[in-house]
């Protein structure tokens, strides 16, 4: 038997529970879980009703964890807990498909690649592949104190951003950004955000996880030609976007999903983040939480009262 955090009612938060320990079957590794991050898709999942429909409960959350193989080799993985019938990370004991395990360097940071994982990959693909960044290129990073948006910024300067502004809601979020080394940050909960954001204009690219009033303001300091990558709706679902300023001046508004990823994209892009991760070039705000209390930080990290990220370690 094993501990994991078992939901057993879509819509309330995962429970300590015993449980067998899974077999890995062909093809699959048993993994011993480190650390695994609570993120919006299990939260989502786990409301039973994403587009992925409601997951067959009891089950164990957990899309991504960071742990070790049998041999001990440190690995991140994988799961489709919520979205496909089967159990995630949240436990001392997970099993991923081959396919679905990137080994890790000796000695990196379990927690912190943990809290970055897919969120730090969709921050890098969305820059370097759908937003194909250039050195010297200007970026605008909304969502600045998030997770994706301190990756962004953080893997932008590594890429040779010219200058990266971030946009903020937040003391709490402008001290993340600027730690994250944003050259300036512009705050969208005071007066006047389209005319200070126009100050740092233009912009060649925008990584754009929020969507929404902060996505058009932004499509409006673009240079002619320039990009707007769009990768989650955490302000809104919709934008009100104008025909004249996205014809006015050829810009190009770029969708990003990690599910469009090759394993071998995501293999490489997470073997890309666990290098500058080791090598101190890459971290996050986050917070690590003992297994025993998931509940109550699932229900933290649900009602948007936690602050940051949150990490259960084993
Ligand atoms: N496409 C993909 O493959 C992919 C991968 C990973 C994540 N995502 C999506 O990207 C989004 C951000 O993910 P994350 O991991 O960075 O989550 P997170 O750490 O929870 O950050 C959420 C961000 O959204 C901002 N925000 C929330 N409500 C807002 C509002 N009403 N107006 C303006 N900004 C608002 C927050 O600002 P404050 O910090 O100021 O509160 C924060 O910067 C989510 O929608 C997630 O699903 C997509």
């Amino acid at each position: 038997m094993m501990r994991a955090a078992v939901i057993d009612t879509c819509g309330k938060p995962p429970a300590v529970a015993e449980h067998p320990q899974p077999a890995a079957g062909p093809g699959e590794v048993r993994v011993r879980v480190t650390a695994a991050s609570i993120t919006p898709l299990d939260l989502l999942c786990a409301t039973g009703t994403s587009y992925f429909g409601t997951p067959a409960t009891p089950y164990i959350p957990g899309v991504q964890g960071v742990g070790e193989l049998e041999d001990g080799t440190p690995v991140w993985f994988a799961t489709s807990a919520g979205m496909r019938p089967g159990n995630g990370s949240m436990a001392e004991w997970a099993v991923a498909a081959d396919g679905d395990v990137v080994p890790l360097p000796e000695g990196v940071d379990h927690r912190l690649v943990a809290a970055l994982g897919l969120s730090a990959v969709a921050a890098l693909m969305a820059l370097t592949w759908r937003g194909d960044l250039r050195a010297g290129e200007r970026v605008l990073v909304l969502g600045g104190g998030g997770v994706v948006g301190q990756a962004a910024i953080q893997l932008a300067t590594l890429h040779n951003a010219s200058r990266v502004i971030a946009e903020c809601r937040s003391d709490a979020a402008q001290r993340r950004a600027e730690r994250a080394g944003a050259s300036a940050v512009v705050r969208l909960d005071r007066p006047g955000f389209d005319e200070r954001l126009a100050e740092h204009g233009p912009i060649d690219l925008v990584i754009d996880p929020v969507f929404g009033a902060p996505a058009v303001s932004a499509l409006h300091v673009l240079r002619p030609g320039g990009r707007l990558v769009n990768l989650g709706s955490s302000a809104d679902e919709t934008a009100p976007i104008d025909s004249a300023t996205l014809r006015g001046k050829h810009l190009s508004v770029l969708g990003y999903t990690n599910t469009e990823l090759t394993k071998e994209q995501r293999a490489d892009a997470l073997a890309v983040i666990a290098e500058h991760v080791r090598g101190g070039r890459l971290t996050l705000d986050y917070e690590t939480v003992d297994f025993a209390d998931i509940g109550d930080a699932w229900s933290r990290q649900a009602a948007g009262t936690a602050d940051r990220r949150l990490v259960v370690v084993l």
